[in-house]
């Protein structure tokens, strides 16, 4: 029944003008769509005029239209204090089960603004919040305790356009409105070294839990898009996310951060740094505050990363990552396809990491493990402080135009463990030696796979049965200029 969807019908009424063949097709398509129309609609296909805007479902038991606190939403106009007045006005019915905050199509211009608990945050088809962009209506907050460090400056960091501390039940959905951050001013102003402390996220929930964001765009954010930090019970559902590939620095898509059982599923990401970054801290300030990204499952994801890649781990994991699915993850047009990245000074373990039917389209390199990101808050950390690698599991993994399809590089220190390949089929486009790349690794591979794995992984058989068992697990074949 696509005809009933409201693009559907323009896109007919468009054709109907222009096209006499098409638009017999169209009579006869609407002639045969009309018999499920008539009692519904009443034929208002052959109505003239656009549709009319896509009605806000009723999410909570209180609604507010940003308009009924003084929006105005011509993309001049500060709307701060009406998002101001209307969170406000929802944190009063937190005993009835909040309330919903609608924004219709429109520009809405606003500072940075806090969220508040049990609210929707709903933005309807045309409407489009956008991040103002002078950094004094940006407020600058403590450094998060895990980082010890604004990140980019040392001390206090810009807050995020959308921002929420120690909440719950909070819900950001729509007919697909936008967050735009309008980040082009941040991006040259951090290039040209004009800014003094970190720069802001887009949308960012601290110590929360029981969150749902989905059905929207974000887009253009100063700095890294969505994150959640120490959350609980988060779901990123149905999300755009963009930011141009080349010249939006750290614009990552969505960065759990400390979080505990996550959902992201059916999102498409396309921007300047890693579409996804599990994370849990920065060296000693992250084992100190101790808080592991665990329980994290990401399905249906479509990402684009000329710069890093697609779903990475790390580099600052220093409370700790485990048990995180990722599959059906398409990645294409890419520098790197997943990647797990950490140093000495990290501390703290990456393990039980399983992917599954991932698929790599023109990336450079596919799977990558990185154990010297030197990136450090400042000198106190502890370089004995040493990670451990282990249980990652690679299955269904297919690509074409690959030029690297593996480089896992431990060390001596920081060897990999606990390995596993199966049903592993790469197409490359370089040449076949030195293109699985190994060092320090421990591990297996289960039946054939292509192209041929390293020396350092054991061989079963498709039974499971032992083929052939290293002697070479710690040797060393990697080289940066394939
Ligand atoms: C908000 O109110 C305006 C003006 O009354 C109306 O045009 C718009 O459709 C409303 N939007 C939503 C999302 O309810
Ligand atoms: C949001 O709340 C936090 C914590 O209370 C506060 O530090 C911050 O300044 C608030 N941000 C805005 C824009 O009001
Ligand atoms: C939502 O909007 C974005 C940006 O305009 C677009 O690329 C995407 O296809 C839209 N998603 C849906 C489900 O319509
Ligand atoms: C950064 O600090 C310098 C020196 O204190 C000051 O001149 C400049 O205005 C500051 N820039 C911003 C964006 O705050
Ligand atoms: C997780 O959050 C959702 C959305 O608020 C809620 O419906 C669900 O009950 C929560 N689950 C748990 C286990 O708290
Ligand atoms: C998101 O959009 C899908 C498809 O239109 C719809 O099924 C789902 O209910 C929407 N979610 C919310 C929270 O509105
Ligand atoms: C995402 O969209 C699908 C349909 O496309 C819908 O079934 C699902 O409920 C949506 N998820 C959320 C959290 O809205
Ligand atoms: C996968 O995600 C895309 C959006 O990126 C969505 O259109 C599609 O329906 C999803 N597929 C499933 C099986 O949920
Ligand atoms: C791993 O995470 C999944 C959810 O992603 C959860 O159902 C499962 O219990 C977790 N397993 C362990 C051992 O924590
Ligand atoms: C594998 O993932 C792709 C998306 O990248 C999806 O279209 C396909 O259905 C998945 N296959 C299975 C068996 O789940
Ligand atoms: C590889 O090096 C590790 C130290 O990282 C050592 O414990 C192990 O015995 C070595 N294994 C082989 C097969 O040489």
């Amino acid at each position: 029944m696509e005809i009933l969807s409201p693009s559907g019908r323009l896109h007919l009424r468009r054709r109907l003008l222009v096209n006499p063949l098409a638009l017999l097709a169209a009579l006869w398509v609407v002639g045969f769509g009309s018999v499920f129309l008539w009692q519904t609609s009443g034929f208002r296909i052959l109505a003239l005029g656009p549709a009319p805007p896509r009605r806000a479902p009723a999410l909570r038991p209180a609604a507010f239209n940003l308009t009924d606190f003084g929006g105005v939403g011509d993309g001049s106009t500060l709307n701060t204090a009406a998002f101001e007045a209307a969170v406000a006005a929802i944190a009063g019915l937190a005993g009835e089960g909040g309330g919903q905050l609608n924004v219709g199509a429109g520009l809405w211009l606003t500072a940075p603004f806090n969220l508040t608990s049990h609210m929707t945050l709903f933005l309807a088809e045309g409407a489009v919040i956008l991040g103002v962009q002078d950094e004094k209506y940006w407020p600058l907050m403590p450094p998060l305790p895990s980082y010890g460090f604004g990140r980019e400056h040392k001390g206090p960091r810009y807050g995020s356009l959308i921002h929420g501390q120690n909440l719950k039940d909070v819900v950001i959905t729509g007919h697909n409105g936008t967050i735009n951050g309008q980040g082009q001013s941040w991006w040259t102003k951090y290039r040209k070294k004009l800014l003094n402390h970190t720069r802001g996220p887009l949308v960012q929930l601290m110590w929360s839990r029981d969150i749902v964001i989905s059905n929207i765009t974000l887009r253009d954010s100063p700095f890294w898009t969505l994150h959640p930090y120490d959350c609980k019970n988060v779901t990123v559902s149905n999300l755009t996310i963009l930011a141009p590939v080349e010249g939006a620095p750290n614009t990552d898509g969505i960065d759990p951060d400390s979080c505990e059982d996550m959902v992201i599923e059916n999102c498409y990401i396309c921007v300047g740094d890693d579409g996804i970054a599990i994370k849990s801290g920065w060296d000693q300030y992250g084992i100190a505050y101790g808080r592991p990204s665990t329980k994290i499952l990401i399905r249906n994801v479509t990402v684009r990363s000329t710069v890093s890649a697609g779903v990475s781990i790390g580099s600052e994991m220093s409370g700790g990552v485990s048990n995180v699915t990722i599959e059906n993850l398409h990645i294409w047009k890419s520098r790197r396809g997943v990647r797990i990245k950490t140093a000495a000074g990290r501390g703290a373990y990456v393990r039980d990491i399983t992917y599954r039917n991932i698929s790599l389209d023109a990336v450079r390199v596919g799977i990558v493990i990185k154990t010297d990101y030197n990136e450090h808050p400042d000198e106190g950390f502890d370089p004995k402080a040493l990670p451990t690698i282990k249980g990652l599991s690679f299955s269904g993994v297919r690509g074409q135009g690959v030029r690297v399809p593996v480089r896992m590089y431990g060390s001596e220190k920081i060897p990999i463990k606990d390995v596993t390949f199966q049903d592993f089929a790469v197409g490359i486009t370089y040449k076949k030696k030195h293109i699985f790349q190994c060092s320090y690794v421990e591990g297996r591979v289960i039946g054939p796979i292509f192209p041929a794995p390293c020396d350092n992984l054991d061989r079963y058989d498709d039974d499971g049965k032992l083929v052939k068992k290293s002697k070479s697990q710690n040797i060393t074949d990697i080289d940066y200029y394939l």
